[in-house]
């Protein structure tokens, strides 16, 4: 695996302080999310919800618009971190679209997602587990 249990640690740090930022009035449920490019930058982000729904956006989504808009294309991990407004952690797995996202940036193999309950409870995937056989730019090739 080519990311290392302290840089686990601290974009699960990272996740769970962005989760504080969480505005989630409607649901309740809570998400953090900190994206680590490849040249060592942590770009985070929280869940932004609307009274509209519709509007609404996922903490992940919200890590790395953010870092495309700064520049940034190259990224090499997400660690997130959720769940409800007063409940235990969860590990929260990112959503389909948030998945979709990562494809269109990311090596299915060698981009890290990390859902974590705690700094010592999380579990690491490759986005090619999470989202096999999935739909890309190679797709529109002519
Ligand atoms: N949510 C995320 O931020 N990330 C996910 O991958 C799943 C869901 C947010 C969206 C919404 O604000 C709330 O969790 C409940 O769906």
């Amino acid at each position: 695996m080519h990311i290392s249990i302290e840089e686990i640690k601290t974009l699960l740090d990272r996740a769970v302080e962005a989760r504080g930022f969480s505005y989630s009035p409607y649901s309740h449920y809570m998400v953090g999310a900190a994206l680590l490019t490849k040249n060592g930058e942590i770009i985070t982000g929280c869940n932004v919800e609307n009274a509209a729904y519709g509007p609404s956006n996922c903490a992940e989504r919200t890590a790395f618009f953010t870092g495309v808009s700064k520049g940034l294309r190259e990224f090499r991990a997400i660690a997130i971190a959720g769940g409800k407004r007063n409940g235990e952690s969860d590990f929260a797995y990112p959503c389909g679209v948030c998945r979709q996202v990562m494809a269109e940036f990311c090596d299915p193999d060698s981009f890290y997602i990390i859902v974590g309950k705690s700094r010592e409870d999380y579990r690491v995937h490759t986005l090619r587990e999470l989202l096999p056989e999935s739909f890309g730019a190679a797709n529109l090739k002519v």
